[in-house]
């Protein structure tokens, strides 16, 4: 972690530097699961910043998941995480998918806020063109690993206000008795542009699922259309097939 104290000319606050540097630690397989980190007195020496700084990093990433701390014996590397395997039969949200893993789930917000409507979200979620659309669009983060990154649109009549999703759009939706009931999901084959990489920390060109969704109400009205990346090596998609009468 040395280098952190002279590097922070480069703007970004001297913990986020220092959670980033560990993370790619870890990432780079230089601590792997299990291993124990270095005393925080040890990190702040080697890193040349103090140990507030290195409590406050390290407190991060045990709320990212990334880190385990285990009372009296330190912190260690979290155990790695498995491919998802995700039921296709379901309707579940991000946050329930992950909670039932006991998966810690965090979002970074890349845009939310209410729009004209688009051609097509005019088509998919049946607006005229005098209405308005909301659109959150958001990464999603598990254990500290960005899983997918997920773009919704709405009609602005059902979420008139974006700011007031919390950290589920489901239970958002479900308050104002909006939950959909049904969906119809797309799931093709793609491979990542630069920007989409970058935000779930793979090499451009990396394998993703793109999947698209569209939900319902059980009035039949569309309630959802999404279109979500989904990391191509962080996934397994399983349905359950019946021989058809
Ligand atoms: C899944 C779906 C999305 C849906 C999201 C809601 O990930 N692919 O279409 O919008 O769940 O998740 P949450 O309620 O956690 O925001």
């Amino acid at each position: 972690f040395a280098g952190i104290a002279t590097s922070a000319q480069n703007g970004a606050p001297l913990y986020l530097q220092l959670k980033k540097a560990i993370a790619d630690a870890v990432r780079r397989g230089l601590l792997v699961p299990g291993d124990a980190l270095p005393s925080e007195r040890d990190i702040a020496t080697r890193a040349e910043v103090s140990r507030v700084t290195v409590r406050k990093a390290v407190q991060e990433l045990v709320r990212d998941g990334m880190l385990v701390q285990r009372h009296g014996s330190g912190t260690f590397v979290a155990p790695r995480m498995d491919r998802v395997e995700q039921s296709l039969s379901r309707l579940t949200s991000f946050t329930e998918d992950m909670a039932r893993r006991g998966m810690k789930v965090r979002s970074a917000w890349l845009e939310r806020g209410i729009y004209p409507p688009s051609p097509e979200e005019m088509m998919v979620l049946g607006l005229s063109s005098k209405e308005l659309v909301a659109r959150i669009s958001r990464l999603r983060i598990a254990n500290g690993t960005p899983l997918a990154i997920e773009r919704a649109s709405l009609s602005a009549s059902t979420l008139p206000d974006p700011d007031a999703v919390g950290s589920s759009l489901y239970a958002t939706l479900e308050k104002t008795g909006n939950r959909p009931v049904r969906a119809v999901q797309r799931i093709s084959a793609a491979n990542l542009g630069d920007a989409d990489s970058k935000l779930l920390e793979v090499a451009p060109g990396s394998a993703s699922l793109n999947i698209e969704r569209i939900s319902y109400l059980l009035s039949g009205k569309v309630i959802e259309f999404t279109r979500s990346v989904y990391r191509g090596d962080a996934y397994d998609f399983v349905a359950e097939l019946r021989l058809s009468s």
